[in-house]
């Protein structure tokens, strides 16, 4: 039920608040030098309006905040743990569940419990942490994605589908024994929040059935791209959010999940699947890596809040509110001429950097420099998914150049105002009127592993 004509109209109001600190222009040119230019290193009071990422940075409702004093902080057993267990089955409807700290706990014991060394690991677009667990593991990642996800201007309203072609002549060239799973990211992170449709996972779930090949969903953001179907795919307009997630869910036979998105949550995550081995081998691992199975990593209080998150999250309004906040961003970008991918994606306004700043090349880190001009610009801080964060590839040991070399503007949930947007529009077409002085950056630091995070570059 809409609460309002106006989706952005807030569903909730607002009981307390987080000053935030006004800096100067030349106070944002010294940090965001110390922090090494990049935007990961700044430090958080730095931050005027800060879109680095919308995990773990949301809001949460007062019946969460009222859970977190309900904390069953047992060893083992904790109620909460039942309850996230219950919750978990009633919106994703997947047999057993294994709690972890945050999605990449997740990642790691699905990882390391289906890929044998050498296997191939199809996906639709590489997830930074995703891949990196899969090519830990000695998996060889895939991407099967359609072409059109690589195309920011490309405006189909699916464009995160797994390209049916693509997964096929993988396991006629490899051979189905040789991929340990398929991922499948709803929406798809990378490609600028891009959804998938019911029917791709639908056909997908088939294809890999007919050759014995698991399918494992990353339903981190699983809840906003039931929201696309729902408003995009015709026959689900009068189903909701909840029905369709679970119908998502049981085209596929697991699930990776951080629980830092959808569910308004600072922390938490969790694997789950349906087959009752896999489910033995991930709880007997996860007590290695995140804690015991009825906590994996989380406090009972964080498991109760996560469950409570899953539950209200689930609910159509909380995401139309959702969606209706980037958009408005995003439509403001194109009113004024910013290049940014199409079609707006679910959880933040990817700018094409590589359209923004056509001067400085891929080489010079373009998405990373723009980044950190917001943040000397606006005090807005913003983070790149281009060069720095596709890393190298594990073979040769060469920088991939992916096609889209973006700035992401993610969008925190119920955290940020209309007027928050206006302000970011408006750094963003101020930078781009003075586009002309931009420089590139050199790299000076390069970690070993997701090297985004912790990368230090200087100004050329
Ligand atoms: N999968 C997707 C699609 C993600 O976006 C993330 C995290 C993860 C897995 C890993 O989950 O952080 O809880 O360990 N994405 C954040 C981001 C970090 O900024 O996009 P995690």
């Amino acid at each position: 039920m809409a609460l309002t004509n106006n989706p952005m109209a807030e569903p909730y109001k607002i009981k307390m608040v987080e000053p935030v600190k006004i800096t100067t222009k030349e106070y944002r040119e010294k940090v965001a030098k110390e922090a090494g230019y990049n935007t990961f290193l700044l430090r958080s009071e730095d931050v005027y309006i800060d879109l680095l990422t919308d995990s773990g940075t949301n809001a949460m409702s007062e019946y969460q905040w009222a859970g977190m004093m309900l904390g069953d902080e047992a060893y083992a057993g904790s109620k909460n743990y039942y309850f996230l267990e219950n919750a978990m089955y009633e919106c994703f409807g997947y047999k057993h569940l294994v709690p972890t700290h945050q999605g990449r706990g997740a990642e790691n014991l699905v990882s390391q419990t289906l890929i044998k060394p050498g296997q191939y690991v199809p996906g639709n677009m590489y997830f930074t942490t995703t891949r990196a667990h899969q090519e830990l593991q000695g998996g060889n990642f895939v991407d099967v994605i359609v072409d059109a996800a690589h195309d920011p201007y490309n405006t189909d309203p699916f464009k995160g589908n797994v390209d049916l072609q693509k997964f096929e002549d993988l396991i006629k060239k490899v051979g189905a024994e040789n991929i340990a799973y398929i991922t499948v990211g709803v929406t798809v992170n990378l490609a600028g929040g891009q959804p998938v449709s019911m029917a791709n996972l639908k056909a997908t779930g088939e294809l890999a059935r007919k050759h014995g090949i698991k399918v494992i969903l990353d339903a981190t953001r699983a809840m906003e791209n039931a929201y696309y179907i729902k408003v995009r795919e015709n026959g689900y307009e009068n189903k909701s959010v909840k029905e369709i997630l679970k119908e998502m869910c049981s085209h596929t036979d697991g699930a990776t999940c951080s629980g830092k998105k959808d569910f308004h949550t600072n922390i938490g995550g969790f694997a789950a699947c349906n087959d009752d081995e896999m489910a033995l081998k991930m709880r007997n691992m996860v007590v290695l890596y995140e804690g015991l199975q009825t906590y994996g990593g989380m406090a009972g209080r964080d498991m109760e809040a996560m469950a409570r998150g899953m539950l209200e999250s689930c609910q159509d309004h909380v995401m139309a509110h959702r969606i209706a906040q980037s958009e408005y961003l995003g439509n403001k970008l194109i009113a004024a001429g910013i290049p940014i991918v199409l079609p707006i994606g679910g959880h933040g306004v990817f700018i094409d950097a590589l359209k923004f700043y056509p001067h400085i090349p891929q080489e010079q880190y373009t998405a990373q420099s723009l980044a950190n001009d917001l943040y000397v610009h606006a005090g807005v801080r913003s983070v790149e998914r281009g060069t720095v964060s596709a890393g190298r590839n594990k073979d040769t040991g060469e920088e991939i150049r992916p096609k889209l070399e973006t700035v992401r503007l993610a969008i925190p949930r119920r955290v940020y105002t209309q007027s928050h947007f206006d302000v970011v529009a408006e750094a963003v077409i101020d930078l781009y009127k003075n586009r002309d002085q931009a420089r590139g950056l050199k790299m000076v630091y390069e970690p070993k592993y997701l090297r985004f995070f912790q990368a230090r570059f200087e100004k050329l």
